[in-house]
């Protein structure tokens, strides 16, 4: 959501933080700000906006205005976009700026206490409240004065503090809220996402929640938990270079993302699949085989699209492992009572590794004794760090706000996973071998579709001025429906429904007209006969059908007004071929419709607040 970002050493803070800031862009974007400390003082620029604003405002300062800062770009929770509410804050003396992200969930009652006692507020955000009590215990020792501010507030925080009269040191705390460290040659840097800082150094420490750290010139750390006990972080190295996050000759990270796809569906199933065994290894999972043998039941939790790749992981491995699985929204499991008995398994899946809920989730799994196991993106994550084992995804940074690439890693995965225990259970060495090798040919039946890009776009064309899509779907390819119609929402601000084929007729139906088209999945499996039911039904009530199908399929044509088609795959792998037209026919629409398609409006590519 917001994000992050602060430097301390011996070059120029504002250009790092600058730059830091836009590559953090993705994360949230309402409004940005930067407080920057040397000799002579604390100076803060902000105001509402993308970090574009913030670099005309800041355009006639003093570039050399020291050599650390902290910055921040907004995404409101508390007050609305505007220059007062956007961080850096200050205590009421402006002693100290602080950035912060995540929320401060007692905030109403410490403002009224801190009020009663004199201190006036400008904004209307909660972070505001935790600048004001730093200020108050701010006796020369940044430290302590933030660990016993930190001490008084319940909730979430990632945050990063300076004051005015010590150009020596910035204080960073989290809890719940991402902040990762980059250490550099005699400098330091901060951000809320490795991206920000990569460009300057991959040497990193993932700060542990309830941690706090000091940073100081000349590249000295200090860390300690936040009841001051001292600790050594451990150093680790970022696995991707700047070039992976720049948008290499595309238009749009999305679009960019949408093709790498045919690699990076190859860098997940690296090392990991035994075509001759017809099985799969996934070693991050640290669990003996045994206790794979004797699950009895899995539970997938997630959000978005990650919960849509849940789904197809459900379908899958009941289908080819006949273990009982469910799916459970993150943010619905985390508050419920979930039940865990001592042979499930639970299994998070998370892009980015920070979503709130999906984070609060496996910690409530862990309390009720699962093994949980994550299926992640982002290396050292909090999911990452905080499951008994996962698979990477290896998908490389993910930036576009819809997720594309990200999806298809988290499906080759599951169908990993499906493989490994459908081996141990119920499949023979042949049918392993023909998930095995189709698989295998995934990556380049993915290139193959997206060479139709060209013909997506002259759907999209004729389309796009459309406001309401239906997407159906039945099978393995209900969830690819439901994912079809997120990413066009998401991006073009079309309102799109998913919807099981058959289900249509118990409700959606009654939306079909002339207006209205329909996306249908009509894939060549044991229910196709069943789709092309569906597609007639649409066709009867005037509404117009863009099929996803199988090439070699004669018949679909007599029914849809547009094809695309798809190479043939096994069913349970055809989601990762159907779901490519459908992204690119997003992106198409929201282009067309003029929409910002990284950045869309009230989104925020990792959601770290509930
Ligand atoms: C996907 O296009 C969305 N932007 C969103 O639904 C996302 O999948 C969701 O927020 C979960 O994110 P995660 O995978 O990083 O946990």
């Amino acid at each position: 959501m917001c994000g992050i970002v602060g430097y301390i050493g011996k070059k120029e803070a504002y250009p790092i933080l600058i730059e830091g800031l836009s590559a953090l862009e993705y994360r949230g974007y309402d409004s940005a700000g930067i407080a920057m400390v040397d000799s002579t003082g604390l100076t803060i620029y902000k105001d509402k906006g993308k970090v574009d604003r913030l670099k005309e405002i800041t355009r006639s300062i003093e570039k050399e205005k020291g050599a650390i800062g902290i910055a921040h770009t907004r995404w409101a929770t508390h007050g609305a976009p505007s220059k007062v509410n956007s961080h850096p804050h200050t205590d009421d003396k402006e002693r100290i700026a602080l950035v912060h992200n995540g929320i401060i969930e007692n905030y109403s009652i410490l403002k009224d206490r801190l009020k009663e006692e004199g201190i006036e507020f400008r904004s209307e955000t909660d972070t505001e409240v935790l600048a004001q009590l730093v200020g108050k215990y701010y006796e020369n020792d940044l430290a302590a004065a933030v660990r016993r501010a930190l001490a008084d507030v319940e909730g979430t925080f990632g945050i990063a503090v300076v004051a005015k009269d010590q150009p020596e040191v910035i204080v960073a705390a989290r809890r719940g809220s991402p902040l990762v460290v980059g250490v550099g040659d005699n400098e330091l840097l901060l951000a809320s996402d490795a991206s920000a800082i990569v460009r300057h150094t991959k040497t990193v420490i993932y700060l542990k929640d309830n941690n706090l750290i000091e940073l100081h010139r000349d590249g000295i750390y200090h860390t300690t938990t936040l009841e001051n006990v001292q600790i050594t972080p451990e150093l680790h190295q970022l696995e991707y270079d700047a070039e992976s996050l720049a948008k290499g000759g595309f238009e749009h990270f999305m679009l960019k993302e949408i093709f790498e796809q045919p690699q990076t569906i190859k860098n997940a199933l690296r090392g990991r699949l035994l075509i001759a065994e017809g099985t799969a290894r996934l070693d991050g999972l640290n669990i003996v085989h045994q206790e794979l043998r004797s699950i009895e039941r899995i539970i997938f939790v997630a959000c978005g699209t990650s919960w849509h790749a849940a789904l197809v992981g459900e379908y899958m491995i009941e289908d080819i492992a006949g273990i009982p699985v469910e799916v459970e929204y993150a943010s619905e499991f985390r508050y419920r009572n979930p039940i865990i008995g001592p042979n499930t398994l639970v299994f998070v899946i998370s892009q980015s590794g920070e979503t709130a809920d999906t984070l609060a989730a496996l910690r409530e799994a862990s309390h009720k004794g699962a093994t949980v196991l994550g299926i992640c993106n982002a290396v050292g994550s909090s999911i990452a760090r905080e499951t008994h084992g996962g698979v990477y995804l290896h998908a490389g940074p993910e930036i576009g706000v819809a997720s594309t690439k990200a999806f298809t890693s988290q499906l080759t995965v599951l169908s990993l996973l499906t493989l490994l225990l459908g081996r141990m259970r119920r499949i023979s060495h042949s049918d392993g071998m023909t998930i095995a090798n189709a698989l295998q040919a995934i990556p380049s039946q993915v290139e193959q579709i997206l060479k139709q890009n060209v013909k997506v776009k002259e759907i999209a064309r004729i389309y796009h001025h459309h406001s309401n899509f239906l997407y159906l779907g039945r099978s393995y390819n209900f969830p690819v429906a439901l994912e079809g119609a997120l990413k066009l929402k998401e991006i073009s601000y079309v309102h799109a429904e998913g919807y099981p084929a058959a289900e249509m007729k118990h409700g959606p139906i009654a939306l079909i007209d002339k207006e209205m088209p329909s996306v249908v999945l009509a894939i060549k499996d044991s229910i196709y006969d069943k789709v092309i039911s569906n597609i007639q039904e649409v066709k009867a009530r005037g509404g117009s059908v863009i099929a996803i199908a199988n090439e070699g399929d004669c018949e679909i044509e007599k029914h849809a007004r547009h094809v695309i088609y798809i190479p043939k795959t096994i069913p349970i792998l055809s989601p990762l071929l159907s779901v490519i037209p459908l992204q690119l026919l997003a992106y198409h629409i929201a282009a067309m419709r003029g929409c910002e398609i990284d950045q869309p409006r009230n989104l925020a590519k990792s959601v770290t607040v509930e």
